[in-house]
């Protein structure tokens, strides 16, 4: 079959591409707003993008009614946040910080999900993560420039958090106890623990 994008409405634009370009990791973003309400959400258009400096994006969209998800606020406000990657053992608190809260709430209380303070920046981190990025914001993009349906955070990564039990006797990160989760079209998800290697030609 072929699918001519010019003819899908977003949502189905959205589907067809969510449900192909997978296994997707999961950026789980925590943020604090000027008033100083902590705030955490993930997002799965999400990658690292560049090692010089070290950067990761994060795609946040507008909500329906076109008003700004208060990750987006937050960072525009202070330029910080930290990004936490998701394991398995910690996938249905990351699903549960995704409701859409009142901004005077915090996923952290209304979640009982257990946090940390970062050395950085001011937004908490997530105490059980494997690891966490505390990261500045380089540059927020809207796209697409004349009708923007999201904003692009470059967050760069200033110190990361890595749990030792995620590491191997070589002191690098081993997939294996990583076991970080993926997200698939729809409400699926995987994990990453079925890997193989092969050496480049
Ligand atoms: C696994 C997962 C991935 C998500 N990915 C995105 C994403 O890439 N972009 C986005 O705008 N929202 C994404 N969402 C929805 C946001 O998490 C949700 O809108 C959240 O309420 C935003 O919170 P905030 O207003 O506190 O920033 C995702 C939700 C889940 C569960």
């Amino acid at each position: 079959m072929q699918l001519d994008f010019s003819s899908l409405t977003p949502l189905e634009a959205y589907r067809w591409l969510a449900s192909s370009v997978t296994p997707r990791p999961i950026a789980w973003v925590s943020t604090r707003s000027a008033a100083g309400v902590d705030n955490l959400a993930p997002f799965s258009f999400f990658q690292v993008i560049s090692d010089r400096p070290p950067t990761l994006m994060v795609n946040v969209n507008l909500r329906d009614d076109g008003s700004l998800k208060d990750t987006l606020r937050n960072v525009q406000e202070t330029g910080e946040l930290v990004i936490q990657l998701v394991d398995f053992a910690q996938a249905e608190a990351m699903n549960a910080s995704s409701a859409t809260l009142a901004p005077g709430i915090s996923e952290f209380q209304h979640c009982a999900i257990a946090s940390l303070p970062s050395s950085r920046v001011a937004p908490l981190r997530v105490a059980a993560a494997p690891v966490a990025f505390e990261c500045r914001v380089a540059q927020i993009q809207a796209y697409p420039a004349q009708d923007p349906s999201c904003h692009l955070i470059f967050a760069e990564v200033l110190l990361a958090h890595i749990d030792d039990a995620v590491l191997d006797q070589r002191g690098r990160i081993d997939p294996q106890r990583l076991d970080l989760i993926g997200r698939l079209g729809g409400s699926g998800y995987c994990r990453t623990r079925d890997g193989f290697e092969m050496a480049r030609p």
